[in-house]
């Protein structure tokens, strides 16, 4: 695999807002499509595609306001759809290691993430790349990554 990130622009759009779930579709995250309409409407959103070679396998919306009074909105993933054939190749985690190394790069010592609690969920993912547990807000779990 050759994983690379890069921003969003007409010609990938396409297969980027492909990427299940469907609009009206139950899932753990948002639609694609949803996730690019706020990006468009909140300029402290950083939407990229992940591409293997010129493929794309997935798409993630990280969020950088360190401003934010609330701890857990000042920078880290908002969003992660990886696509169902890419699935359990490594495209998360390489997304969630490019998110940290943005963070880095921007200064911050942490990133957050949340996620709902479902059997089918993503916690395990996070867990296993680190993240830690730490509180709830709007029903979700907050998860902090130390970078
Ligand atoms: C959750 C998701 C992002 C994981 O992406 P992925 O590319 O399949 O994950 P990776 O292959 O990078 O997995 C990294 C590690 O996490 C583990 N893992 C992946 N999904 C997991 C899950 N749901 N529960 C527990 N562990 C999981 C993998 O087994 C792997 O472990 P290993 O290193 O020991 O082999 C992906 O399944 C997805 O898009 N799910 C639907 C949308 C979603 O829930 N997004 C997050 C919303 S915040």
């Amino acid at each position: 695999m050759s994983l690379r990130l890069v921003e969003l622009d007409a010609d990938i759009l396409p297969a980027v807002i492909a990427i299940p779930p469907a609009i009206g579709e139950k899932a753990n995250v948002a639609p694609v499509l949803h996730s690019i309409a706020e990006a468009y409407v909140t300029p402290s959103a950083w939407p990229r595609a992940i591409l293997d070679d010129e493929v794309v396998v997935g798409f993630v919306m990280a969020n950088w306001d360190p401003g934010n009074e609330i701890p857990a909105f000042r920078g880290g993933i908002w969003r992660l759809n990886v696509a169902d054939e890419a699935k359990g190749r490594g495209v998360g985690r390489f997304a969630v290691q490019e998110v940290a190394a943005e963070a880095r790069r921007r200064g911050y010592e942490r990133i957050t993430v949340m996620w709902e609690q479902a059997a089918d969920g993503p916690e395990g993912f996070y867990l296993k790349l680190g993240f830690r547990p730490e509180g709830e807000m709007f029903g979700e779990i907050v998860g902090v990554l130390e970078l």
